[in-house]
């Protein structure tokens, strides 16, 4: 391959998440503390996907006050704005420009296999159109970037895919524009499992179900007792296991695991003592709540300050913008649109 001009020198990571409310466990382990644990090592590019949660209904108040605090929640995570590059999609023309160049780009049977329009398609009575070409949305996200790395949870790895295929097919019509990118998938909390159900996801959108996740913002409290009522089996051994019978436990180890950062076999014999499934539930309670209490604290302070919280979303669209509307260029070239002399 030949790298063009837009191509940048040092490797460059780009991610981004929803502002629904309800910021969970599972996208901290699945994607942000990756993001944190390597910022330095990189180049980065970290989004609040507005445009992407318009693919659902969303009350407008909501959404608008959603995006500002999942900026503020970045930073709180431990994202620093002077290393990292966080902004608000909406606030960079480039991602509905290049979007539509690569709908155009885009066999409608390719979409139609991605297993999330599948499962969020079959809950709705009418289903938007958006919904279905979200994934190209998250390709042009990706690709105006020219990312080399989309660190995220396993449920986006079938998205990241399809924007490889994009960028291929892309470049194979119309030449080197775009960089293909590659999915980074932890190896631990990848996919943390609902409280209430070890079989389903723990997702934002069953996120105000008690007892279903736990979010970066709960009390140690409603944590411990969030915990306390996890569902798990009849039996009582502790330990990590395949079986779909066992799936609660082999959730709140997996927590434990992706907190800890121990082996297996050392969070199993952490807990090798435990008088029933109750001591196993504190444990990865008190972890949880030692990780996540002061992500709560720094996010309340963040809050206080809306007009640092503004500026940084407006050096991050800056810079931003700055990229994308370079590779945005080069796409509009190669396929044929008409520039104006400048
Ligand atoms: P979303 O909540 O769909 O906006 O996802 C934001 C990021 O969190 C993506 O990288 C997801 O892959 C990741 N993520 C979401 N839910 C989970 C989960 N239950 N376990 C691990 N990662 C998750
Ligand atoms: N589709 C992702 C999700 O629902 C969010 C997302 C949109 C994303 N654009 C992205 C993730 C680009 C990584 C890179 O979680």
């Amino acid at each position: 391959m030949s790298p063009t001009s837009t191509f940048p020198a040092k490797r460059r990571v780009l991610s981004g998440i929803q502002p629904t409310a309800g910021i969970h466990l599972g996208n901290y382990l699945g994607a942000i503390r990756r993001w944190v644990e390597r910022q330095h090592e990189k180049e980065n590019l970290f989004c609040v996907v507005d445009l992407h949660a318009l693919t659902m209904p969303q009350d407008p108040a909501a959404l608008r006050a959603n995006t500002q605090e999942l900026i503020a929640l970045y930073i709180a995570c431990g994202l620093d704005p002077e290393v990292c590059t966080l902004f608000v999609q909406s606030h960079v023309r480039a991602h509905v420009e290049a979007g539509w160049l690569l709908t155009c780009e885009t066999p409608l049977g390719w979409l139609n296999k991605m297993t999330q329009f599948k499962d969020k398609s079959q809950k709705q009575e009418s289903v938007g159109t958006g919904l279905l070409v979200y994934p190209v949305l998250m390709a042009a996200d990706i690709l105006i970037y020219s990312a080399d790395e989309v660190p995220v949870g396993e449920d986006q790895k079938q998205h990241v895919e399809l924007t490889r295929n994009i960028a291929e097919k892309f470049n194979r019509r119309f030449g080197e524009v775009l960089k293909v990118p590659q999915p980074v998938i932890p190896e631990v909390g990848a996919r943390i499992m609902g409280l209430d159900n070890p079989l389903a996801k723990m997702s934002k959108s069953s996120a105000s179900s008690p007892g279903h996740a736990i979010l970066l913002t709960d009390t140690p409290d409603t944590i411990m007792k969030s915990f306390k009522r996890a569902v798990t089996d009849s039996g009582g051994e502790i330990r990590f296991s395949d079986d779909p019978a066992k799936a609660g436990v082999d959730n709140l180890l997996s927590i434990y695991k992706a907190i800890t950062g121990k082996a297996k076999e050392e969070c199993e014999r952490d807990f090798a003592g435990a008088r029933g499934y109750g001591d196993l539930k504190v444990g990865v309670a008190e972890v949880v709540i030692a990780a996540l209490a002061p992500i709560r604290e720094r996010f309340a302070q963040i809050m206080g300050d809306r007009g640092a919280l503004d500026a940084v979303m407006q050096r991050g669209a800056e810079k931003a913008s700055a990229i994308a509307d370079r590779t945005v260029g080069a796409m509009k070239d190669a396929m044929g649109l008409y520039r104006l002399p400048l």
